[in-house]
């Protein structure tokens, strides 16, 4: 596993790392969670991504778990959070980034996390109705208190996370230093031009997210949706379209022949497509079984094996097929 740095920050992140988004709770346990955990650690990974909406907070209570019976040294990892859509339906508790429900949010978390602290805290999504200035000061005095050592954004604008980082910058507060962003071969506008003066001005950094388009890139859905899959979790219909979409499966199809000369699963080849893109520090895997997470850290193997030809393969087909 190789390292980077988490944009300009000093905290260097495994280039690939390991989420529980739909899993835990949903598809994972403590025990399997803990194993799948281990596989990524064991393959290097040091960043274990979570959020309190997940599984409304059952997902941290899992991985809290997981890490109590994993026993690991806390120097060792790193681990994120989110805050954004809430836990309980009150004015001032849901779909906000107001001062209050922050630094309430951050304590829940840590709570059911079990830890004094989280490396990396996310606010999940812009909240248009709260001004920038009061989420950048409540994260500031959340990093003072100790219970996050840095802050970041989640599908945030440009526009909004330079507005963070200005007002940062002129308070001398804590600034906002890595975005965590969608990021696979369908869906790459979050690196698009108004992103390029953040990633490459500002140094912001970027643990991107869904790389493999919740499976869809693994090409498991070319045959139809999988009984087994996440395509047929009760709660994830909203997914089918995409799923099914024959436009995006033919892309897959092609996809499979470049992959296979590489001598990489689809999987891997898309997991490594994500990391020839400089401006991102960590791509956050997900899997619902140990094998999965087996074959997705074996990804690392393949980065060098996209030359300026193969890049220009995958551009031409998703180009092509676009237009047709
Ligand atoms: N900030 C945000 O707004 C945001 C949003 C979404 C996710 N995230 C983060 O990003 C992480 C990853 O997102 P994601 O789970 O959507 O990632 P993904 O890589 O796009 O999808 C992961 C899913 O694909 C399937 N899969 C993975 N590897 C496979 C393999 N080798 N073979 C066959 N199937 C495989 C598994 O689902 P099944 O086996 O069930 O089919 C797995 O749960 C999340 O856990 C979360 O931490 C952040």
């Amino acid at each position: 596993m190789k390292y980077r740095h988490l944009g300009k920050a000093g905290i260097q992140i495994s280039e690939l790392s390991f989420g529980s988004w739909v899993t835990f709770h949903n598809q994972s346990g403590v025990k399997s969670a803990a194993t799948m955990m281990a596989a990524a650690y064991d393959a290097g990974v040091n960043f274990f991504d979570n959020a309190e909406a997940y599984a409304r907070g059952k997902s941290e209570e899992i991985m809290g778990a997981a890490f109590r019976k994993l026993g690991w040294r806390r120097g060792s990892y790193l681990v994120s959070t989110k805050l954004f859509w809430g836990l309980h339906e009150s004015p001032n508790e849901q779909n906000t980034l107001n001062r209050k429900y922050l630094m309430e949010g951050i304590n829940g978390s840590l709570k059911r996390l079990g830890l004094d602290y989280v490396d990396l805290l996310f606010c999940h999504r812009a909240d248009p109705s709260t001004p920038i200035e009061e989420v950048v000061w409540a994260m500031h005095n959340i990093i003072d208190q100790g219970k996050a050592l840095y802050w970041g954004t989640s599908e945030w604008s440009a526009t909004e996370i330079l507005t963070a980082i200005d007002i940062a910058q002129r308070h001398h507060l804590h600034k906002p230093v890595v975005e965590q962003p969608v990021y696979n071969l369908f869906e790459r506008h979050r690196f698009g031009p108004d992103y390029q003066r953040l990633y490459r001005d500002h140094g912001y950094g970027s643990t991107t997210w869904s790389p493999l388009a919740s499976g869809f890139l693994t090409g498991k859905y070319l045959g139809g949706i999988p009984d087994d899959s996440r395509g047929a979790l009760p709660g994830y219909e909203w997914l089918h379209g995409k799923l099914t979409d024959t436009e995006r499966l033919a892309k897959v199809a092609a996809l499979q022949p470049i992959a296979r000369q590489m001598g990489a699963s689809l999987a891997q080849f898309s997991l490594a497509w994500c990391l020839q893109n400089p401006y991102v520090s960590s791509v956050i895997t997900g899997a619902s079984r140990v094998e999965q997470v087996h074959e997705n850290m074996l990804a690392i193997e393949f980065v060098d094996s996209f030359t300026p030809d193969v890049m220009n393969e995958i551009d031409r087909l998703f180009a092509i097929t676009q237009n047709d």
